[in-house]
């Protein structure tokens, strides 16, 4: 295959939704239909279902599945598939945030029964922000749920996205009957199974054979179902969605495996193919004969005493290859990998070559952080990978004098890993550290302890937002960091940061300083 075809070929995408929504059971029946697993349960959901504080064994048990399970590679059809697992847990949500960086589409799995919820509304925030495809699958139509139409309404409004039903249930929860495909014009009969693929006729929707199947009142009422989507909804557009500005919606039960090979088929065939990156430099063409990529996650190992980590690497150009020199570019300096990983469905394999869209593992002692970009030789910086505003901020203190520097050391590298932001305030030097979620503050201090040696303490400091702030006008910055000066900070690139103690305090600052744009994510 040419290096062209190897990369088309390549969808790499993640599915994204609430806890409990769904996406693990999701994960699991592509990964059956990928031939990647052969019976239902392998897949462990990454959730964390305990809620004791004090669960750490747990937490660090969860990390060690969850590395095995952060890319799921397989084989389907001519099509290559990347899965990227995103963390269930809602305080891992800018981890989420960071894979959202590294795949060309997602799909969002809603319960029929809860709709949107407020993780699918914050995950599709960013996937709007990138203008990333976005497909939905509405997922337990074997249980009772909200009307179909008012999903969708749901959905376009509460998403910010337009949508276009591509497939119709009949009836739901117990006396539920399958699907209409509007994308191929099949029938697609439910029977409860877990295992078993679905039945599917090719049937138009004017066919007298509809009712044969379902019934005449069914048909009837499926049929002008049909009729007012045509009249509602303008024809699907493919051009729209892979714009990011029109989301698809199929409907189905991945707990009894229906819909989802209906789904998979028609997301190979329409979903994008690796896209252009753009670089600070300039765009970076997937299909350039040169490497490039950057890191977008780093996990560090289970084994405290061996504080190696794997760095992701998604693919952006070219063909990666083991044993091969690449630029190391904050670095500036040539490295070469004698033991990438590829990640095929749950396995680890020693990896030869990669190409655009796939994402590489690399065993790595240190020498990456969260951003770092990898080319043939080329400086290229990719953009792309914000940091969002913290929700919860604590003051770290050394609770241990003699573990001073290894506490510094622990604090740089799990930043670097990208666990939480660190923010250190210039007027007391005191460090910051904000988070999406209580749970990562005592990852951290679980972490510390045990792959450092050194012990944090945290306290309270009242804080509500971060923001990065910028101007044309630096007579008018420098009067805002003078007066303010109590509350500002340096992110860990040296950036200004205002710290605001509360709402209000916030739009006061923005109505005083009308020519300081203030941001809540570090990328503008
Ligand atoms: P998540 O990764 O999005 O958090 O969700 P997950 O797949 O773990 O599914 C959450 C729960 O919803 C699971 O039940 C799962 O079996 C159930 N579920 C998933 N798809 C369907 C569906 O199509 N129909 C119905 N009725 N249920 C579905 P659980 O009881 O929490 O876990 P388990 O003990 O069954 O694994």
């Amino acid at each position: 295959m040419t290096l062209q075809q190897e990369i088309q070929r390549r969808r790499t995408f993640a599915i994204i939704s609430h806890p409990d929504a769904g996406k693990t059971t999701l994960t699991e029946k592509l990964l059956l239909f990928g031939g990647a697993i052969h019976v239902a349960g392998a897949v462990k959901s990454n959730k964390i279902k305990k809620t004791a504080t004090s669960d750490w064994m747990e937490i660090e048990r969860q990390r060690g599945i969850s590395v095995a399970t952060s890319v799921m590679g397989f084989d389907y059809g001519n099509y290559k598939i990347n899965i990227l697992d995103t963390p269930g847990h809602q305080d891992f949500a800018e981890d989420t945030y960071r894979t959202l960086t590294a795949v060309d589409s997602v799909i969002v799995v809603v319960d029929i029964a809860k709709g949107v919820e407020a993780q699918t509304r914050k995950l599709m925030e960013v996937c709007r922000m990138r203008h990333t495809p976005v497909m939905i699958f509405v997922n337990k139509l074997d249980r009772e749920g909200k009307d179909p139409f008012e999903i969708l309404d749901e959905l376009e409004e509460e998403l910010k996205v337009a949508v276009r039903p591509l497939s119709w249930p009949i009836d739901m929860g117990e006396r539920f009957k399958g699907v209409y495909n509007l994308y191929r014009n099949s029938l697609d009969l439910y029977q409860p199974s877990k295992q078993k693929v679905t039945e599917s006729v090719h049937l138009d929707i004017q066919s007298p054979d509809l009712k044969k199947h379902i019934g005449e009142k069914l048909a009837e009422k499926l049929q002008s179902d049909v009729e007012l989507i045509s009249e509602v909804y303008p024809a699907f557009d493919c051009a729209e969605y892979l714009a990011g500005r029109l989301a698809p919606v199929f409907f189905g039960s991945a707990l009894n495996n229906f819909g989802i090979k209906e789904l998979l088929d028609c997301f190979v065939e329409i979903a994008p193919s690796p896209r252009a990156i753009q670089a600070e430099e300039r765009e970076v063409n997937p299909y350039e004969e040169s490497f490039s990529g950057f890191v977008f996650k780093i996990h560090a190992n289970m084994d405290p005493n061996h504080r190696s980590c794997i760095a992701f690497v998604k693919v952006c150009s070219g063909r990666f290859e083991r044993n091969v020199n690449y630029k190391h570019v904050r670095f500036n300096r040539m490295m070469k990998f004698s033991s990438p990983t590829a990640f095929m469905a749950q396995k680890k394999e020693l990896l030869d070559e990669a190409y655009a869209g796939d994402i590489v593992g690399l065993p790595d002692n240190g020498n990456f952080k969260i951003g770092d970009t990898l080319t043939s030789g080329e400086e290229l910086h990719f953009k792309g990978l914000p940091s969002f505003s913290p929700e919860m901020f604590k003051y770290i203190e050394n609770a241990d004098p003699m573990k001073a520097k290894q506490l510094q050391r622990g604090v740089e590298q799990l930043m670097d890993e990208g666990v939480a932001q660190l923010f250190v305030n210039q007027f007391n030097g005191r460090k910051i550290i904000g988070t999406v979620g209580q749970l990562q503050f005592e990852v951290i201090q679980y972490r510390l302890l045990h792959e450092y040696g050194a012990q944090c303490r945290w306290e309270p400091v009242n804080l509500y937002k971060a923001c990065w702030i910028e101007s044309d006008d630096l007579a008018q910055l420098e009067d805002f960091k003078r007066r303010k000066y109590q509350y500002m900070a340096k992110d860990k690139e040296g950036r200004d940061v205002f710290l605001a103690e509360s709402n209000y305090l916030l739009m006061m600052a923005q109505q005083d300083f009308k020519n300081i744009r203030f941001h809540f994510s570090s990328e503008f």
